[in-house]
C-alpha cells in the first residue's frame, strides 16, 4: 500500500505574518494547501522574546541609523520549530531572505521544490545580526537588486515559484513545453481565443494544426525573444547550431 505523500512544510519566521494573509489564500496555492502538498506555518519572531515590552530589534553596535533585529528570538524561534521534527525533516534549510543572498532564480526554485521542509526567515529594518547570518542560517536569498522593506514579499515570491514545482500543484495548466526559464529560455508568444481581435490576428501556424511545425515555430520565438530581450540566459540554454546562429545574428542585429 502506497502511504499519503507527507506535505513540504515550509515554516516562516516574520515580524508580520498578516502580510502571508490573501497570497497564500488564492489559486493554485491554496489548492495546494488544500490537497494536503504542502503546508505553511508562521510563526511571529515577536513570541520568542522574553521581556515585558516584546522588543526584537535594538541599536546597532557602532553607532549609525537605522535598528538591528537581535538574534536572540530569531534563533529560538528556529530551534523551536525545529524541535520534535520526524528524522527527514530534522535539519531544513534555514534561508534567510536579505538583499545580500543569492540571486534567486529557476535553478534555486527547483533545488529548494526537492525538500521536505523548509524554514524562511524574513528580515526587517536595517539588517539582521550578523550572528543569525554566520551560525543559523544556511542560505541566504535575494529575490532582486532593490532593497525592500522587509522579506516577506521575497518570501512569498521563493514560496510561489517552489511550491507550483510541486508534483501535483498544478492540474490542467501543467505545461509539458514549459514556461519562461524553465527551458532556460523565455517563454513564446500565447494566443486564444478570439483569433482575430481588433484586426490583430493571431499567427497562422497556432490555427494550422500541425503540431510539428507548431512546436518549431515556439521554439524559434523563444529562442529569437531570449536572444533579444536577455541575451545572457542564452549561455546557459541548450540551442542546436541552427538556433545558435539564429541567436547570434539578432544580438547582433540590435546592437546595429
Ligand atoms: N529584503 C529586503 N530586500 C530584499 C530582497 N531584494 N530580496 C530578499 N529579501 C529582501
Amino acid at each position: 500500500m502506497y502511504g499519503r505523500i507527507r506535505p513540504v512544510i515550509i515554516d516562516i519566521l516574520t515580524l508580520f505574518p498578516d502580510m502571508f494573509n490573501g497570497p497564500f489564500d488564492t489559486g493554485i496555492f491554496n489548492r495546494a494547501v488544500s490537497g494536503g502538498l504542502v503546508e505553511v506555518r508562521l510563526h511571529n519572531i515577536r513570541d520568542y522574546t522574553h521581556d515585558k515590552h516584546h522588543i526584537t530589534d535594538d541599536y546597532p553596535f557602532g553607532g549609525g541609523g537605522g535598528m538591528v533585529l537581535k538574534p536572540e528570538p530569531i534563533f529560538e524561534a528556529v530551534e523551536a520549530v525545529n524541535k520534535d521534527r520526524p528524522e527527514a525533516e530534522a535539519s531544513p534549510p534555514v534561508i534567510l531572505l536579505t538583499p545580500q543572498g543569492r540571486p534567486f532564480n529557476q535553478q534555486i526554485a527547483e533545488e529548494l521544490a526537492g525538500k521536505k521542509r523548509l524554514v524562511l526567515i524574513c528580515g526587517h529594518y536595517e539588517g539582521v545580526d550578523e550572528r543569525v547570518r554566520q551560525h543559523l542560517a544556511t542560505d541566504e536569498i535575494s529575490i532582486g537588486d532593490y532593497v525592500l522593506s522587509g522579506g516577506e514579499p521575497a518570501a512569498i515570491v521563493v514560496i510561489d515559484a517552489v511550491v507550483r514545482l510541486l508534483p501535483g500543484v498544478l492540474g490542467r495548466e501543467a505545461s509539458t513545453l514549459g514556461g519562461s526559464h524553465t527551458s532556460g529560455l523565455l517563454q513564446f508568444p500565447q494566443y486564444t481565443r478570439p483569433a482575430r481581435y481588433r484586426n490583430w490576428e493571431v499567427p497562422e501556424v497556432l490555427l494550422s494544426g500541425d503540431h510539428a511545425r507548431i512546436t518549431a515555430w515556439r521554439r524559434e520565438q523563444a529562442v529569437s525573444r531570449t536572444a533579444r530581450r536577455r541575451p545572457e540566459l542564452l549561455e546557459n540554454a541548450e540551442l542546436t547550431q541552427r538556433e545558435g546562429r539564429l541567436a547570434e545574428r539578432l544580438r547582433k542585429e540590435d546592437t546595429c
